[in-house]
């Protein structure tokens, strides 16, 4: 690239049809504010500089995206896109372009932006257009006899010969920006709406010499902007699609690609197998012959090679090796890291604890703050009593240890090295390494001892 590329992103509109408190950029899309979206795609862009035009919503907006390098810019009242770029005007050195992106357009590829900025370098305008079946409410792309583009016409200004055209802006645009401030001075909101419309620029760029070229992007739907939450449900599966398709020629298995939803990345290795309905949160990496059961949830989480997940288990920030067994209905919590082969049973949750190599905690089971060794083996019901009430404590379990059903370990607590606990024991101290450990009421009966009667 040539020129110094900074970038305007307009989302100062009101968004009335979402019918939400929230302003329309926030809500999001694939787990990601519709703005964020558009963010991240300036970076990548390698924006000098980013500016924000925001208004209604009011702080939220630069509260919620917290981004040190976007410069925010408040426009009040929001008198058309013309006069959104305009407020931005300070931000845009003359030496650069100046790419004009909407916040509520989440899905414009990287591909498609670099064309467009391509095509616009030599100081010339780029437009990114789209040729619709229905074009009705957008602005037309005017051409002369020799194709070249003219203007933009907005729908309500339009003849019904200009509506007849069905290529249209999408409002993605690249100007050079000095020429680009001269052209916004000239600006006048002598129109069907009285807006300031950015799109009378190109216009003024003709009449200026300065030649506009016209980009489409690849895909149809990296156009569509938000304006509803039907239309925002709908870009939803179209992108779902999208990475369903990206994984499913990569290798991996979905069960179903109508049926999966990644909101963040997700990056697998071979064999992978996911089945309906699993949802993929933050950055998740899956190893080889790695099989996820239906109904999972991972958030920000890995999974070594050759790990098994049954269905219905929820598991976030943690890491699990290789060749483990979780679930059905396992809830792994922050702060958790399994070692290979350790297994994870039915109603089993696990918070911020180590487990080692070959362990195993089968069956309704709540391990908190713990250090678990080794082939360690759990038994069902066992809970580490990890919580006084103000202070949370470690409970550390040696290599070899087997802990019976129904116990409790109250921390700070130590069971030795293959040491056994008896089932039902509430253990408070520690214990040695290699006995038995038991504490509970010894059994007796009563002999002779009668049920009641009915009186
Ligand atoms: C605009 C274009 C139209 C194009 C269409 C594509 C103009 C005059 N028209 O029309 O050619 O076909 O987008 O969707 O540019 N915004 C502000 N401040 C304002 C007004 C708008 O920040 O004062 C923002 C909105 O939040 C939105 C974007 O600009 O993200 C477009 O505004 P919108 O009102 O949707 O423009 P349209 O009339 O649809
Ligand atoms: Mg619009």
């Amino acid at each position: 690239m040539n020129f110094p590329l900074d970038i305007v992103i307009l989302a100062a509109g009101k968004g009335t049809r979402m019918v939400s408190d929230l302003p329309k950029v926030l809500h999001k899309l694939a787990g990601r504010p519709l703005l964020q979206h558009v963010i991240d795609s300036a970076h990548a862009l390698g924006a000098r500089k980013i500016a924000v035009v925001y208004g209604h919503g009011g702080e939220i907006v630069p509260q919620r995206i917290a981004d040190p390098a976007i410069a925010w810019v408040k426009q009040e009242p929001q008198l058309g896109t013309g006069h959104a770029v305009q407020q931005a005007a300070p931000h845009l050195p003359d030496d650069g372009l100046t790419l004009v992106l909407y916040g509520d357009v989440p899905l414009i590829s990287l591909t498609t932006l670099q064309g467009l900025v391509a095509a616009a370098n030599n100081h010339a305008a780029a437009l990114l257009t789209v040729d619709l079946p229905d074009p009705s409410g957008y602005g037309r792309i005017q051409r002369d006899a020799a194709g070249h583009i003219c203007a933009i016409v907005e729908h309500k200004d339009a003849t019904e010969e200009q509506r007849a055209i069905n290529e249209v802006n999408t409002g993605v645009m690249v100007l050079p920006s000095a020429r680009l401030k001269g052209w916004l001075a000239q600006l006048s909101n002598n129109n069907a709406q009285g807006e300031y419309y950015l799109t009378d620029v190109i216009a003024m760029a003709v009449a200026d010499g300065v030649p506009v070229h016209a980009r489409q992007s690849r895909h149809h739907w990296e156009v569509l902007g938000i304006n509803s939450p039907t239309q925002l449900a709908h870009l939803e599966r179209l992108h779902q699609h999208e990475e369903a398709m990206a994984l499913l020629e990569k290798g991996v298995r979905l069960a179903d690609p109508k049926r999966f939803d990644v909101r963040g990345t997700l990056t697998c290795g071979r064999d992978v197998e996911i089945d309906i309905d699993c949802i993929f949160e933050g950055q998740v990496t899956l190893g080889d012959n790695v099989s996820i059961g239906a109904h999972s949830i991972l958030r920000d989480v890995t999974v070594a090679n050759g790990t098994q997940i049954a269905p219905f288990s929820l598991i976030e920030k943690a890491e699990v090796g290789a060749d483990c067994r979780i679930g059905p209905f396992a809830r792994i919590r922050p702060g958790t890291v399994l070692a290979a082969d350790a297994h994870i049973g039915n109603f089993v949750e696990i918070k911020n604890s180590q487990v080692g190599t070959g362990s195993k905690i089968n069956h309704l089971s709540y391990v908190g703050d713990a250090t678990v060794g080794a082939k360690v083996n759990v038994g069902a019901g066992t809970i580490t009593c990890n919580y006084d009430g103000a202070n949370k404590y470690r409970t550390v379990i040696g290599d070899g240890a087997f802990i019976g059903s129904d116990t409790q370990l109250v921390a700070p607590v130590t069971v030795g090295e293959n040491a056994t606990i008896g089932a039902g024991s509430t253990i408070t101290k520690d214990t040695p390494a290699g006995g038995l450990t038991l504490s509970r009421a010894k059994q007796l009966t009563l002999p002779g001892w009668k049920r009641p009667v009915k009186r």
